[in-house]
């Protein structure tokens, strides 16, 4: 066996057996077989697809680079596709600890146009995403929730992958987002997984077919690994809230966990925790603070300091010479015009400027005055702001007639 043929295979559009996937993950994990080895695997697999079959055995040789995670008690962990302005695990997961759930959550970073919750959370000074296991599964059990990044320990072949993916356009793929998201759940050895599934221009999944194949497939190859798998089917054809960009997004992370945030990031994250729990109990624990306060928790244990969180960026105030109803408000566009200001990567190497971003001050159906600023850039570069707004430009169209405002959930798995 070797890695050229296994290449040469599945770029033929043939079946991998368990032992040429389990041959080809393994031996990249080694090191043996190359990044570009894997990075044209990917792109084979990406054009040719794998079979439900196949990303079971891909997710199995996965997780057999690292350990998986057990626990002397139930876990749960909430798993986003990946969207612009998702700032919902910041919520979720301490909404779903302060109700008694024992959250264990490990996230990814930014991926494409889309952020991820790692970099969201090194914004913050001195939080550390990268505890050791043991600290990990101390926090979980003490405070009932902690969120980490894949360690060495833990599908640390995923990581790689992971990153490029990211840079070989090999990212919106349904049996590559499902095993690159199974996997990690599986390793973190939570028993019950929340899917938020996103739809439209700013997710992986265009349009509702796509996201419903998508949702079949997690919870089709999650069962398959005996785990309970929840969903929900969620907009992503403009940014959730109002913040796109690291830092920003914290920030009305924390405001929505003071009951000061956008009423579509409160509605989802309700949404998402009633697929375990009374949406009552969840509206209530953010109501009397507890899910703030557990926030707050898993923050200073990790390290963080949320005392002082004030973006140090230059503002641009987007405005434009039409007055009429907010119509398109492009997710995808708008991620993208978020990475070129620094706040997402082009090559694995790339740092973050955590402080770069935008906030949207309309969205879709606001009426928007000619000259009335729609959103705020985040900038700390005037070259960066300038290929900034000529995607910004194409991101919003106007209407003169009112514009329907668009579903915020799809479908709900319960
Ligand atoms: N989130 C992940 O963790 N992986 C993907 O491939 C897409 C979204």
């Amino acid at each position: 066996m070797n890695a050229i043929d296994i290449i040469i295979k599945k770029r033929d559009g043939n079946t991998l057996t368990k032992e040429e996937i389990e041959f080809f993950i393994d031996r990249f994990y080694k090191k043996e077989i190359k990044d570009y080895q894997m990075s044209a695997w990917l792109m084979a697999s990406f054009i040719r697809g794998l079979s439900k079959e196949e990303t079971q055995h891909l997710i199995s040789a996965i997780l057999a680079t690292g350990k998986i995670l057990e626990w002397d008690f139930q876990v749960i962990d909430k798993h986003s596709t990946g969207g612009v302005g998702d700032k919902l695990s910041l919520v979720v997961v301490p909404l779903l600890a302060s109700l008694g759930f024992k959250v264990a959550k490990l996230s990814g970073r930014g991926l494409g146009h889309t952020g991820g919750t790692i970099d969201k959370l090194e914004s913050i000074p001195g939080f550390r995403t990268n505890i050791s296991l043991e600290k990990f599964k101390e926090l979980v059990e003490k405070i009932g929730c902690s969120i980490i990044s894949q360690t060495e320990d833990l599908v640390p072949v995923e990581k790689e992958i992971y990153s490029l993916r990211d840079v070989t356009g090999t990212v919106d793929s349904i049996p590559l987002i499902t095993s690159s998201i199974l996997s990690k759940k599986i390793a973190g050895g939570a028993r019950t997984i929340i899917f938020d599934v996103k739809v439209g221009s700013g997710a992986f999944m265009k349009d509702i077919k796509d996201a419903e194949e998508l949702t079949s497939w997690l919870i089709e190859i999650g069962k398959s690994f005996g785990r309970d798998v929840k969903a929900v089917i969620s907009d992503m054809d403009q940014p959730l809230g109002f913040a796109v960009g690291n830092l920003l997004e914290v920030i009305e992370a924390i405001e929505t966990l003071k009951c000061n945030g956008p009423r579509d990031l409160e509605e989802l994250a309700i949404e998402i925790v009633g697929t375990v729990a009374s949406k009552d109990l969840a509206r209530e624990v953010l109501r009397n603070g507890s899910a703030f306060r557990k926030f707050n928790e898993m923050i200073e244990a990790q390290g963080g300091d949320i005392s002082n969180l004030s973006p140090s960026a230059k503002i641009y105030n987007f405005s434009i010479q039409d007055s009429g109803y907010v119509e398109r408000l492009d997710a995808y566009l708008i991620g993208e015009s978020v990475r070129v200001l620094g706040a997402g990567r082009y090559r694995k190497e790339d740092t973050i400027d955590p402080n770069v971003g935008i906030v949207l001050k309309k969205k879709i159906g606001d009426y928007v005055e000619k000259g009335e600023t729609i959103l705020e850039v985040y900038y700390n570069s005037e070259d960066k702001l300038k290929d900034s707004i000529e995607l910004i430009k194409e991101a919003i169209s106007i209407s003169k007639d009112e514009v329907k405002r668009r579903p915020l959930i799809y479908s709900v798995y319960s």
